[in-house]
């Protein structure tokens, strides 16, 4: 997060841009601060956000929580009270980086496909949800996956509109085989196309079908549109294509208003990375594009947007590379080489 407020500030100190920043706890930090993942003041100052620029969280200290009162439910409110509903999330490889998947080249070059995960639904959601006791005194969990055909047409509209501005293909993914919910999902998006996007082209897939086919040949996707739990698996899937889950931004996003998002939720895909957590080695790339995202989906800057993107290719070329993309540098090193980055292209007028 600390490098992704140098690449803003490096945009207000080199044009007329100013952006008012406000800073909050959530997660775990939050629940140490103030003993829960988001404070109802955070919750509303997001509301009266143009956007809402998030780190991540979770970790083993607050595993044992209660499922309402853990690091994740800050995340979740947030694109739940919000009312997002869409989690863009594009698996773009950067060629300099070819070589740091673990996939042939070929299979991954000039890969270019976005994931719209259904984000305020499904199995995340569905009620009932709950855990009780069973007879013979152990334990039953259990879990409800829902789609109504309210919330897939509106995610639905969304990766078409989006695969028109990209290869016009969407490839819609369920388990119609063996849910309900899957078979509602696939014949309200078939319904759909028909009626008012019959010039993009619609392809219906398994789940397990499409985990195995992003592996075998991702080039054939533009957009794949899915509910909740299967976009989750799928994108941490994707984001290896590109060499690293390090590298995943994404957009949370509702309805628009004249054009723009707002307010919407920018991430990167991968989660607090426990395992390397205070050692100053996380690579910031996924966060950085985070703000691009922002910058040209909530806030309209479409030019500085292509700016950070630009810069972190051409630190990526320059090799500014953390562990995880089998570099030495650590993450501040990467941020100075994006900044310097940004300092060598300038903001055509
Ligand atoms: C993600 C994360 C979250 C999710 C968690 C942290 C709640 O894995 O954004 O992909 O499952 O949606
Ligand atoms: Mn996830």
């Amino acid at each position: 997060m600390e490098q992704s407020i140098r690449v803003l500030k490096h945009l207000e100190a080199t044009s007329e841009v100013r952006f008012q920043l406000e800073y909050a706890l959530a997660g775990g930090c939050a629940i140490d601060a103030h003993g829960t993942p988001l404070q109802d003041e955070t919750m509303e100052s997001a509301r009266q956000s143009h956007a809402v620029l998030f780190g991540s969280v979770g970790g083993p200290k607050w595993e044992k929580l209660g499922f309402d009162l853990r690091p994740e439910i800050a995340i979740l409110r947030l694109r739940k009270e919000l009312n997002l509903f869409a989690n863009l999330r594009p698996a773009t490889l950067f060629e300099p980086l070819i070589d740091a998947s673990t996939l042939k080249p070929e299979v991954i070059h000039s890969l270019d496909l976005m994931i719209v995960r259904e984000c305020a639904g499904g199995l995340y959601f569905g009620e009932p949800r709950g855990i009780e006791t069973t007879s013979n005194g152990g334990r039953r969990g259990y879990n409800t996956e829902t789609y109504a055909t309210e919330e897939i047409e509106r995610v639905g509209r969304i990766a078409f509109n989006l695969a028109r501005t990209r290869r016009n293909e969407v490839c819609s993914v369920e388990k119609a085989n063996v849910t309900e919910s899957g078979l509602v999902w696939r014949e309200v998006m078939t319904e759909l196309h028909r009626r008012e996007f019959s010039d993009v082209i619609l392809r219906h897939m398994y789940a397990d079908n499409c985990a195995m086919q992003l592996v075998r040949a991702p080039k054939q996707f533009d957009v794949i549109v899915t509910g909740n739990m299967f976009g989750d698996i799928l994108s941490d899937l994707a984001s290896m294509l590109t060499g690293s889950l390090g590298m995943l931004p994404s957009a949370t996003i509702g309805a628009a208003t004249s054009g723009h998002y707002n307010p919407a939720v920018y991430e990167p895909i991968h989660g607090s990375a426990p395992d390397i957590a205070g050692r100053g080695i996380a690579n910031p790339m996924a966060q950085i594009l985070s703000v691009a995202m922002m910058l040209r989906l909530s806030l309209g800057m479409t030019k500085e947007a292509e700016l950070v993107e630009q810069a972190c290719i051409n630190a990526l070329s320059a090799g500014a590379r953390t562990p995880d993309l089998g570099g030495s540098l650590s993450t501040s090193q990467v941020g100075d080489a994006v900044i310097a980055q940004m300092e060598r292209l300038s903001i055509p007028a």
